[in-house]
């Protein structure tokens, strides 16, 4: 006998979702009812999935148990047939695009915020993924927003928690719940796009040593079964590869900054000949070589000028897309293979379209992600076995293809410089400011650049039209440097005013240089134009990627 409780409510003001669904710290989503009405809005937002299968799976974090328990009571309550849910209500970004396609599933639920801290006090995040296994495009967030400034009630199955950490199937009111371990499934999609047994030849060489951070987050079941049990890397490989609820107390974003371990061991001595770490959620990674940082723009770049030697896409790619902060390295991969390069806004939902329309094979964003048509998401241990499938091929190091990648195409310096933390009123008027004067700085010379257009970009989905407006104020100069302003859609607090940076050189007797040299008259100008220090208070970005 099915006991749906229907729960008067009232809405919340502030369930709009952001560059990668809803993220607000645990205890907001502790608030009664909370979590509750943006689900209802999910499920009110979508039609005709009436016994259909929907995926439901975390990055493990703090709260990820409660939560899948109360979205499983509330799923059965509005007539799902089946969810299928990860082991421990675990499951990879990636695992969950890949689940969500093997098994022609009506929509998924992730329950991530990614690289952001977890625990009691610190940051949890739901967002909705449609039938293709990548993020709902903006149309459908918009929807799930409207629905949740009109909610008034929502169902749910009044029952006992159900025991998650068992595999098996077994009865919720009407509903099958199939608790399933995503590591085998995403495995063989893992196998069938890459050169496993070179990479293996590799990895059990005993001349090439590799470190995989899974920095305490979502990961590491998945590092340990792919590299050390399926591709012959010895035991230890994989550090930090036991996901934690507030992931060690660390911050799992793989960059310089936060992936401090791995990156003092592979500019240490005796270093590894490649270290790769992945966050949160399992869909950004980091590439280092012996001594060497690979930026994501440039690895997006060699990816794709590699591709051929990676069986899954040995007779060439589509198309290549990156959101526009992106630097314009993959460009020119793309003009030499004769195919297109798609620029769309920040936030993987903008290159769902353009994979299933079969425009973009590979995808990328200066945010440590990169990804295929192989799922709908960015893909953190994808990257890694790109990497090793090209390493295997090539037999040459990390450093040695990088450098030879920028003799071919020259070479984009990018920096990211981060201002986190800033009061909300005053980041927007930093923006409104910029805004105002753009009008004004076309054609306007600094120093030895001359500004070519200054717009906030907008994007015109090539496949179905629609259209996204003030994605990031971009101001391009006649060679080809670029800065970029935009603020952040994923935080929690405040506000993260982004500037990107990027320049062009051709000329590899001077491919030498630090970034931040390199590039230090665009910062200079960038905060002549953007009047940084004064509109935030702070004398220096709080993160440079
Ligand atoms: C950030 C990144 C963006 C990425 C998103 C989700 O969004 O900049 O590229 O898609 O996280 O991982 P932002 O905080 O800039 O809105
Ligand atoms: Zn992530």
């Amino acid at each position: 006998m099915m006991n749906i409780k229907t729960v008067p409510t009232q809405p919340f003001a502030d369930q709009k979702p952001g560059t990668s669904g809803l993220r607000k710290k645990v205890p907001v989503f502790q608030q009664p009812h909370y979590l509750e009405n943006f689900v209802q809005s999910i499920f009110d937002s979508l039609e005709g999935f009436q016994g259909q299968t929907l995926v439901l799976g975390g990055d493990g974090r703090y709260y990820n148990r409660q939560a899948i328990q109360i979205i499983l009571k509330m799923a059965a309550a509005s007539g799902f047939g089946r969810v299928l849910v990860g082991r421990s209500g675990i499951l990879s970004t990636p695992a969950a695009s890949c689940v969500i396609r093997k098994n022609a599933a009506f929509g998924g639920i992730i329950l991530s915020a990614s690289h952001n801290p977890a625990g009691p006090n610190e940051d949890f995040g739901i967002k909705y993924n449609i039938s293709n296994g990548g993020p709902a495009p903006e149309k459908v967030t918009e929807a799930i927003f409207a629905r949740s400034t009109a909610i008034a009630t929502y169902k749910i199955l009044d029952v006992a928690d159900v025991d998650l950490d068992k595999l098996g199937s077994f009865k919720l009111g009407e509903m099958n719940v199939e608790v399933i371990d995503a590591v085998n499934d995403y495995a063989q999609l893992m196998e069938s796009l890459f050169d496993c047994d070179r990479i293996r030849e590799l990895l059990a060489s005993g001349h090439f040593r590799m470190c995989m951070d899974s920095m305490h987050a979502v990961t590491g079941p998945y590092a340990h079964r792919l590299f050390e049990q399926r591709l012959g890397a010895p035991l230890g490989t994989v550090q930090n590869g036991e996901p934690l609820e507030d992931f060690g107390g660390g911050h799992p974003d793989p960059n310089l900054v936060y992936a401090h371990d791995l990156v003092e061991r592979l500019f240490g001595d005796n270093a590894p000949d490649f270290g790769a770490a992945s966050d949160g959620d399992g869909d950004r990674n980091m590439i280092l070589g012996r001594h060497f940082f690979v930026t994501p723009s440039d690895s997006l770049a060699v990816l794709a000028a590699n591709a051929k030697l990676v069986p899954a896409y040995r007779d060439g790619l589509a198309g290549i897309a990156r959101s526009m902060p992106t630097s314009q390295a993959a460009d020119r991969v793309a003009a030499q293979l004769g195919i297109d390069c798609y620029e769309t806004p920040t936030g993987w939902k903008f290159f769902g379209n353009l994979l299933d329309a079969g425009k973009a094979t590979l995808c990328g964003e200066e945010s440590f992600g990169t990804g295929s048509n192989h799922v709908r998401e960015k893909d953190g241990l994808w990257a890694v076995l790109f990497w090793l499938n090209i390493l295997s091929v090539r037999q040459q190091s990390v450093e040695q293809i990088v450098r030879e990648h920028w003799q071919t195409y020259g070479r984009n310096y990018y920096s990211r410089h981060d201002y986190e933390g800033v009061e909300s009123d005053r980041a927007n008027a930093l923006v409104t400011d910029l805004r105002a004067a753009m009008p004004t700085l076309k054609g306007k010379q600094f120093g030895g650049y001359q500004v070519d257009y200054c717009d906030d970009f907008s994007y015109t989905d090539p496949v179905d039209g629609s259209v996204s407006q003030k994605q990031g104020i971009r101001l391009g100069f006649t060679d080809g440097s670029r800065i970029v302003f935009r603020l952040s859609g994923t935080g929690t607090q405040g506000a993260t005013l982004r500037v990107y940076l990027e320049s062009y050189e051709s000329n590899p007797a001077h491919h030498n240089r630090d970034p931040q040299v390199a590039l230090r008259d665009l910062i200079a100008i960038a905060e002549q134009v953007a009047q940084i220090r004064q509109f935030t208070g702070m004398e220096q970005p709080t993160v440079i990627t």
